[in-house]
């Protein structure tokens, strides 16, 4: 199959989100240290009627209504998550109820888990069944969602949750180019879940900043080294007309493009004097050295505005989404653009998964009606998010207390109110006494 890659994306994020300055207030840390410092304005967040099985439901029963999919055509359905509910059962074996009364039961695909990385694995699965001896000629759905919650203390502003559909097959708008995503793979304690009542991980945050930066350092030497080797193509930041990130929090990300630029720069040294200094540098001798990343965040300025602020709206709004974080950013750039602008474009999407899993691939856009939909389905992003209810930090705290106490009970009665929900969310009715869980829809 020809074009094989994204045909249409659905996003979901929940109704209530804590303002970033207020929380500022309420934790009593220095005024802009979340919203300046970290570049976050809101964090969006769930009560005790939301879960993970209920955001794959919404997400996926909404993709399928607006882009108006017979389930008859979905083949394979991956999920990616590290919001684990039960150690056995997966969440696209409750995905399955959409399909079953559609006959379709012939629907491989399970969940993936490496902390933020499982959405591009689900994609990188789905993409490979379509090219596989396998495809039978139906579409993959790859879904990544997560609610991302910490305990008390500097990384809590860091949190969010959503989830995001991706329709995957031939012909598609949003090509992932072949042969030259570039992996690193390793061990590392970082960021991981070991206590399984808890929602919350365990994070070593200045660890996790180093391994997510030197896992962006290899994964673009090796794109770079890869397009070299196959195209004969000396690439660099200018080789993309965007730029996209896994985003914990949006001050990172633009830590990011300065970190690429640096790359650049020892790639091929220009004429910049400025720089001069840092041209013999060590790479893994900079993650924390404020010198080269001003130098860097000033070198690289225009480069993020024009290929990577697009990208982080929904990052910015909703927070870290954990595997659905980085294609929130494809959304992100998706609605900003008109057709014209978007058409041939070249983006590069760096995914990073705590643990650690990390890979860099690029996208090429073609204009075609799937394009048109992707972008008429997305106009009302921006929308969605300004309805949203504002809920002070309070009561924020209290719900991460309700879920904290209520998250693995059984049997259970969720509490919180459905009233702010928008229209065809799927929420937690009821857990019964086997653990077993039922869902209604708004
Ligand atoms: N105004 C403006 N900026 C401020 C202010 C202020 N009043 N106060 C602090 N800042 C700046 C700091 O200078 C710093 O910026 P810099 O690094 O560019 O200098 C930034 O705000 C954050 O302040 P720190 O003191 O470094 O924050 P802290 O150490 O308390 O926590 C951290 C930050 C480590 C990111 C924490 O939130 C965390 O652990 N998060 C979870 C882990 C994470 O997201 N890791 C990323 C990759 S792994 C993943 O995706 C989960």
């Amino acid at each position: 199959p020809k074009d094989v890659g994204i045909l249409a994306l659905e996003l979901y994020v929940p109704s209530m989100y804590v303002d970033q300055t207020d929380l500022e207030a309420h934790d009593g840390v220095s005024s802009g240290k979340y919203t300046i410092g970290l570049g976050q304005q809101k964090m969006g967040f769930c009560t005790d009627r939301e879960d993970i099985n209920s955001f794959c439901l919404t997400v996926v029963q909404r993709l399928l209504e607006n882009y108006k999919i017979d389930p008859r055509e979905v083949g394979r359905l991956e999920v990616g998550t590290e919001t684990i509910l039960d150690k056995s059962k997966s969440v696209k074996s409750v995905l399955t109820q959409l399909f079953e009364s559609y006959g379709v039961t012939d629907l491989e695909g399970i969940d993936t888990t490496n902390a933020c990385y499982g959405g591009t694995a689900a994609l990188v699965n789905s993409l490979n069944w379509v090219e596989s001896s396998s495809w039978d000629g139906r579409y993959a759905l790859a879904v990544a969602a997560d609610i991302a919650v910490y305990a008390k203390g500097s990384a809590r502003p860091t949190g969010g949750a959503g989830a995001v559909a991706m329709l995957i097959g031939p012909n598609a708008p949003l090509v992932i180019d072949r042969g030259v995503r570039s992996s690193y793979f390793t061990h590392c304690y970082d960021f991981y879940k070991p206590d399984l009542t808890s929602e919350y991980p365990v994070v070593d945050g200045k660890l996790s900043i180093q391994c997510y930066l030197k896992a962006l350092d290899e994964c673009y030497k090796l794109y770079k080294k890869k397009v070299a080797d196959k195209q004969k193509i000396d690439v660099n930041l200018d080789s993309f007309d965007a730029v996209l990130f896994h985003s914990p929090y949006c001050k990172l990300v633009q830590k990011s493009v300065a970190r690429m630029a640096l790359i650049d720069y020892l790639d091929k040294p220009n004429q910049n004097s400025d720089l001069e200094k840092y041209r013999k540098i060590k790479l893994e001798d900079t993650y924390f050295d404020r010198d080269v990343e001003k130098a860097f965040v000033e070198v690289s300025k225009q480069q993020f505005v024009d290929k990577t602020k697009p990208s982080l709206l929904v990052a910015a709004q909703v927070g870290n989404m954990y595997t659905a974080s980085l294609y929130g950013g494809l959304i992100s750039l998706l609605q900003s653009k008109t057709l014209q602008e978007l058409t041939g474009n070249k983006i590069a999407l760096f995914s990073y998964g705590s643990g650690l899993a990390s890979s860099m691939y690029s996208i090429t856009v073609k204009n075609n009606d799937a394009l048109v939909k992707i972008l008429s389905n997305l106009t009302g992003v921006q929308r969605n998010l300004d309805n949203r209810q504002k809920v002070a930090p309070l009561k924020f705290e209290q719900n991460l207390e309700l879920r904290q106490e209520t998250c693995h009970r059984a049997p259970y009665e969720p509490v919180s109110s459905i009233e702010s929900f928008f229209p065809g969310t799927y929420y937690l009715s009821r857990v019964d006494e086997k653990h077993r869980r039922f869902y209604e829809r708004v």
